[in-house]
């Protein structure tokens, strides 16, 4: 089988979508009834349940009682309110280069300077790279858990950057439900945050949380907020409904209009500071609804980890990426083209890995240290689908 992707793979590629055959790497989960059935009875005031306040007290919760919670409408929101509270003097703030644009807009629409570091073979941040680039102009340290899988150095970079007043926040968008030695993913910092958004563990069309130790953060505050009412949260549940089913007609649509837009978005990253978004309370009842799955799916996403292994196993040229002390939100793999290629012949379909930031738009002007991990690695990695609900049909 040759490397490029030709008109012929296009072809057998279009009639597995057509036949049904085709496993999308993301799949809706939430079960469009109940949701129709919760907006209506919130819309027209039937339902009086303020589902954010319950999302805040199992998140109190599951955190304990020393940690706060704040909820906000994504990931990148979570980061942007977080860096908007520290109210950094030194501006620097360090960043895996293998990660992705959420990460980095809310660093640049805060005016801060990003520091892209290097990654281990987990993917994750790497000590050895974090201790080259820290400098008397940094502020903050990001440590992000990618694909779900614990950043093995973290305990080590929290301890170097605590003598030297550095800010350490755990990025755990991909991790929620993760623990190390039974200690919960989050908390491991003073400082993280989390998402509830496309292929994250709790998938929903949207969502995230802030946790604070208490007393880190004192009377942290939020800008004024949009607020939407619930007919645009719905319409954009329909949407995410369509987007990630099965349905033929669906993925094709999904398939060609990513495609289209990450064309266009090549020379055109958008970073405009736009007014940010409350959550919303029917989104809090969805995040709400998944987050109450989320360890009957650990194990789902671990059988189905199991099943990749195995799989792969007795494929030489194929190297696994993602092993142990994760919750399997990506299962990385690394391979040249023609495994990947098969895959999607065979119905599978894969999530490219990243794109190094300072490969991308004019980043490379941002300060890097030695990248050689990212830049030795990065082009072979994607990632298999381990959404729970692929269990159900795993031959
Ligand atoms: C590691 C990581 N950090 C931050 C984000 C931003 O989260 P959101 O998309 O909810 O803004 C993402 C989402 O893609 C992510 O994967």
């Amino acid at each position: 089988m040759k490397n490029k992707i030709t008109i012929k793979d296009r072809y057998e590629f279009l009639k597995i979508i057509l036949c049904g055959k085709f496993k999308p790497f993301l799949k809706n989960e939430i079960d469009e009834n109940i949701v129709s059935e919760v907006f209506y009875k919130l819309k027209k005031n039937l339902d009086k349940n303020n589902y954010k306040q319950k999302l805040i007290n199992y998140l109190k919760k599951y955190y304990g009682s020393n940690n706060e919670v704040y909820l906000t409408s994504s990931g990148r929101n979570a980061l942007f309110f977080i860096l908007s509270n520290l109210k950094l003097r030194k501006k620097e703030v360090l960043i895996p280069s293998y990660s992705c644009l959420g990460l980095i807009e809310p660093v640049l629409n805060k005016e801060l300077r990003p520091v892209f570091v290097d990654i281990d073979d987990n993917l994750n941040p790497s000590f050895k790279s974090i201790k080259k680039s820290i400098s008397n102009r940094t502020g903050v340290v990001i440590i992000p858990h990618i694909g779900g899988t614990f950043a093995r150095d973290t305990k080590k970079i929290i301890e170097y950057c605590k003598k030297r007043k550095i800010i350490v926040i755990e990025d755990c968008c991909q991790a929620f439900g993760l623990e190390y030695k039974k200690k919960k993913i989050g908390t491991f910092a003073d400082i993280s945050f989390f998402s509830s958004g496309i292929g994250k563990p709790v998938f929903t069309p949207e969502g995230g949380w802030i946790v604070i130790k208490k007393g880190i953060i004192k009377n942290f505050s939020f800008s004024e907020l949009e607020h939407e009412n619930y007919d645009e949260v719905y319409r954009r549940f329909s949407d995410f409904n369509k987007k990630f089913s099965n349905n033929p007609f669906h993925v094709l649509k999904r398939q060609i209009v990513d495609r289209l837009k990450s064309i266009s978005k090549k020379n055109n990253p958008s970073f405009v500071n736009k007014k940010k978004k409350d959550l919303n309370n029917l989104s809090a009842y969805l995040i709400l609804d998944q987050i109450k799955k989320h360890k009957e799916n650990l194990t789902k996403r671990s059988k189905m980890a199991n099943y990749w292994n195995k799989f792969i196993h007795i494929n030489k040229n194929i190297k696994i990426i993602t092993k142990n002390n994760s919750i399997y939100n990506k299962f990385f793999i690394y391979s040249d083209k023609v495994h990947k290629k098969a895959f999607l012949l065979s119905g599978v379909e894969v999530e490219n890995g990243y794109v190094p930031l300072h490969l991308r738009y004019d980043f490379k002007k941002f300060i890097k240290t030695d990248l050689t991990n990212t830049n030795k690695i990065w082009e072979k990695i994607y990632s298999l689908p381990t959404r729970p609900s692929y269990t159900n049909n795993l031959t």
